[in-house]
C-alpha cells in the first residue's frame, strides 16, 4: 500500500495552531518553501529538512508577488494532487497551501522588504522586482511558520544570498540551510520550468551546464577568472536556440562581479532563454 499523503493546512491560524501545540511539547521545525511542481531537487530540500529538525512543513504557493507582468505566473504549472504525491512517504508533518486570498487578503500587498543593489544585478536586472517579491514572501513565510531552519537550493544562489541578508539584517531567528543542486543525468539542473521544453531545446538547454563545467575545467587547468569566462562563452555562443541573458562570475560573499584577478572560491552563473522558457544554474570555480 503506498503511503498517505500529507495533511494539508491551508490558513495561517491553522498552521501556527498545529505548530505552536508541537514547539510547546519541545520539537524543532524546517520549512521547506517551495512553488510547487515538485521534483527530485525539491524532494532533496525535504530530505534535508527532515534530518536537520522533528516536523517539516513544505510550503506550496505560487508567489504573484515575484513574477513580471511578461511572465509566467499564469501558466506556471500547479498540480497539488501530483505535489502530495510526491511528498507521500517523505517525512513531511504538513503542507501548507495558501489560497491567493490567505496570503494577500487585502489585495496589493503594501509593505515589501527591499532586495537592496544586489537585488537589481544578475537575475535581479531581468526580472525587476523579483527578488523584492521573493524576500516579501519568505519573510511572510518565516513569520507564519517561525521554523528553526528553512530549506533552499543551491541553484537559486542569487536567492539564497538575498535571504541570508534578509535574515541577517532583519535578525530572524531561523537558520538558513542550502542543498547543492539536484541534476539530470545528463547535467540539466532540475527545475519546474524544464517541463515546458521541447526534446530539442531541452537539448540546447545542456548548454548551460555545460559552460559551467567548462569555466571549470578551464580554472582547474590554472585559468584566470577572464579565460574561464571564455570558456562558457564559447560553450554558450555555440548553442543553437539559446539567448543569452548573461554569464558571470561573482564573489560568493558579495555576489559582486569578481575581478579579474580574483583567486579562491568564486561562483559562476548563467541565465539564459529557450523559446519562451528562462532557465539559469550555477556551479562554484576555484580560480588561482
Ligand atoms: O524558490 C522558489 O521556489 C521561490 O522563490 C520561493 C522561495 C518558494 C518563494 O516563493
Amino acid at each position: 500500500m503506498s503511503p498517505a499523503p500529507p495533511p494539508v493546512e491551508s490558513t495561517i491560524d491553522g498552521l501556527r495552531a498545529r505548530l505552536d501545540a508541537e514547539r510547546a511539547a519541545g520539537r524543532t521545525v524546517a520549512l521547506v518553501p517551495t512553488m510547487g511542481s515538485l521534483h527530485e531537487g525539491h524532494l532533496a530540500l525535504v530530505d534535508r529538512a527532515a534530518a536537520l529538525a522533528d516536523l517539516v512543513v513544505v510550503s506550496i504557493f505560487v508567489n504573484p508577488l515575484q513574477f513580471g507582468p511578461a511572465e509566467d505566473y499564469d501558466r506556471y504549472p500547479r498540480d497539488l494532487t501530483a505535489d502530495l504525491a510526491a511528498l507521500s512517504g517523505r517525512g513531511v508533518s504538513v503542507v501548507f497551501a495558501p489560497t491567493l486570498a490567505e496570503m494577500y487578503p487585502r489585495g496589493p500587498i503594501n509593505t515589501r522588504v527591499s532586495a537592496g543593489a544586489v537585488g537589481e544585478i544578475l537575475d535581479g536586472a531581468s526580472r525587476p522586482g523579483h527578488f523584492d517579491g521573493m524576500l516579501t514572501v519568505v519573510a511572510k513565510l518565516l513569520l507564519i511558520a517561525g521554523p528553526d531552519v528553512a530549506v533552499f537550493g543551491e541553484k537559486d544562489a542569487q536567492q539564497v544570498f538575498l535571504v541570508n541578508r534578509m535574515v541577517a539584517d532583519l535578525d530572524v531567528p531561523t537558520r538558513i540551510d542550502v542543498v547543492s543542486t539536484v541534476r539530470a543525468s545528463d547535467g540539466l539542473a532540475l527545475s519546474s520550468r524544464n517541463a515546458y521544453l521541447s526534446t530539442e531545446q531541452r537539448a540546447a538547454a545542456l548548454a548551460l551546464p555545460g559552460a559551467l563545467a567548462a569555466a571549470r575545467a578551464a580554472a582547474e587547468a590554472g585559468a584566470a577568472l577572464p579565460a574561464a569566462l571564455e570558456a562558457a562563452l564559447a560553450v554558450l555562443d555555440a548553442a543553437p536556440l539559446l539567448e543569452l541573458d548573461y554569464v558571470a562570475v561573482v564573489d560568493p560573499a558579495t555576489f559582486r562581479p569578481a575581478e579579474p584577478d580574483f583567486t579562491g572560491v568564486a561562483r559562476a552563473l548563467v541565465a539564459a532563454r529557450i523559446g519562451a522558457t528562462r532557465l539559469i544554474d550555477t556551479q562554484l570555480l576555484h580560480l588561482g
